[in-house]
């Protein structure tokens, strides 16, 4: 079979992209720790309170093992809501040494938002009837915004929080 020399160089073309396609998605996934957020759990959006994550008194950070950490977070229009300080004023910090691992929990009441800890491997779509989790190890010390990358409406800019790890 004889090949036009183009066709050849086109041929080279197509599958050299597909390799350099296909090393990126591994780097992103092997290296970078970039994966899809957890499997299909559902939930009503108008009763979170229903699960039991979701519930005010279990919202935000819980020690469930040494170094081990969940955050249940609900997310709505414009607000995410990490539950409450001891004080009763809302929690928008969350503290956890370094090196700990931590499963992000987090559902939304309304409308689509994005839950992204900046400067983590942490960020997820937050789907109103989805539990969406995602658990990640916080390798680096710092202060890192909690930030919606969905755009939900007037107030969207107005959804942010922190991260602290110490
Ligand atoms: Cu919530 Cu943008």
């Amino acid at each position: 079979m004889h090949l036009h020399k183009y066709e050849k160089v086109w041929l080279v073309f197509g599958l050299a992209s597909l390799v350099l396609f296909l090393l990126i998605i591994g780097f992103a996934a092997f290296w970078k720790g970039t994966h899809p957020q957890s499997h299909i759990e559902t939930i009503d959006p108008q009763n979170v309170e229903a699960n039991e994550s979701f519930q005010p008194d279990n919202l935000g950070l819980t020690e469930v093992a040494d170094g081990k950490y969940v955050v249940n977070i609900v997310a709505s229009a414009f607000n995410y809501d990490f539950g409450k300080e001891e004080d009763g004023t809302a929690t928008k910090t969350i503290r956890v040494p370094k090196g700990s691992t931590v499963l992000f929990q987090v559902t939304s009441k309304d409308v689509v938002h994005g839950f992204q800890v900046a400067g983590t491997n942490v960020n997820m779509m937050v789907e109103p009837g989805h539990i969406s989790r995602f658990e990640s190890v916080m390798k680096n010390d710092g202060e890192f915004t909690v930030v919606c990358n969905e755009y939900c409406g007037i107030g969207h800019h107005l959804m942010f929080g922190t991260v602290e790890v110490y």
